[in-house]
């Protein structure tokens, strides 16, 4: 009697330790499958990586919206890796590649006594074609597919960074260095807006104000909560936005030019 009363409440623990097992195991399962699915759904993450790398997806990566925060010092260190084949001195000689003093703004194979290839003259299009921030970008990220027949053996620049920066450093090897770019049009709407232009006032202010006009309508994040801090931990359509706006806000004058010739690709340019 005694055992079997035993053996009742032992069976009835082992079958709630079956059930409370079965049930964690099942809802293990379930967590598992929204892990993922959270992860899917930073949209802020997927946002970095496409920035970072993603361009064959996306179109050729808009390197306007890198052009504000390059830095000429770490393009003059990039360069370090086209110095074998280019001077950049006004006047320097052609080595294996052509002199590239101006090159940003100058008509595409119009190095004096440089023989191109005859791909390179035909992209030229007889002085139509000016090298400009979006096309020096796209060939130098890999001359040759951009560019094919190109007698440049180069393997390209793949980070969009290192691009941005050696174009930065190249546009101050120019007697005019050419205004830097506007990245996007939200950001050329954000200069007509109030607060962009009162943001303008500070540079420093600027982008974070800029940041928070352009956030105001999807997030609440204010000024102060705006920080690199949290610019730089999230890569957000927010960043690139502030980014943009940050160049439109630090060079208002090479804006307006710009806005007088819109992206000025291939054919114009302001030399
Ligand atoms: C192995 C030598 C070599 C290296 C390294 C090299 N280039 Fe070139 N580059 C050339 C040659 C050769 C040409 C001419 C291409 C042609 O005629 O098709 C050229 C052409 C160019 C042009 C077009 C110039 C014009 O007058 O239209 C640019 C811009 C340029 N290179 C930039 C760079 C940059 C920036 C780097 C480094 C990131 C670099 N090159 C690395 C050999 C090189």
């Amino acid at each position: 009697m005694n055992t079997s009363y035993f053996n009742a409440i032992a069976g009835a623990f082992l079958a709630v330790v079956f059930v409370v097992m079965t049930v964690s195991i099942a809802s293990d399962a379930i967590f598992h499958t929204r892990e993922p699915v959270q992860e899917g759904f930073e949209i802020e993450v997927a946002e970095g990586g496409g920035e970072a790398g993603g361009q064959e997806d996306a179109g050729p990566f808009q390197i306007a919206t890198l052009m504000a925060g390059a830095s000429v010092d770490d393009g003059a260190n990039v360069f370090k890796k086209c110095q074998s084949c280019h001077t950049v001195e006004d006047g320097g000689a052609n080595k294996v590649g052509p002199n590239l003093w101006h090159v940003l703004g100058r008509p595409v194979a119009s190095a004096a006594d440089f023989a191109y290839s005859p791909a390179l003259v035909e992209y030229a299009a007889g002085g139509e074609t000016h090298w400009l921030y979006q096309n020096l970008s796209e060939f130098l990220d890999n001359p040759k597919r951009y560019i094919s027949g190109t007698k440049m053996s180069f393997a390209g620049l793949k980070k969009p960074e290192d691009r941005a920066n050696v174009i930065a450093y190249l546009r101050t090897l120019s007697p005019d260095p050419l205004p830097l770019p506007t990245p996007e049009p939200e950001a050329a709407d954000a200069e007509t807006t109030p607060e962009a232009t009162e943001a303008s006032a500070t540079p420093e202010a600027a982008s974070d104000a800029g940041a928070a006009a352009d956030t105001s309508g999807s997030t609440e994040m204010t000024p102060a909560e705006t920080t690199e801090e949290k610019a730089e931990e999230s890569k957000t359509l927010d960043e690139a936005a502030a980014e943009g706006t940050d160049a439109v806000t630090t060079d208002v004058d090479a804006l307006e030019e710009e806005a007088a010739e819109p992206t000025a690709t291939e054919t114009e340019s302001s030399n």
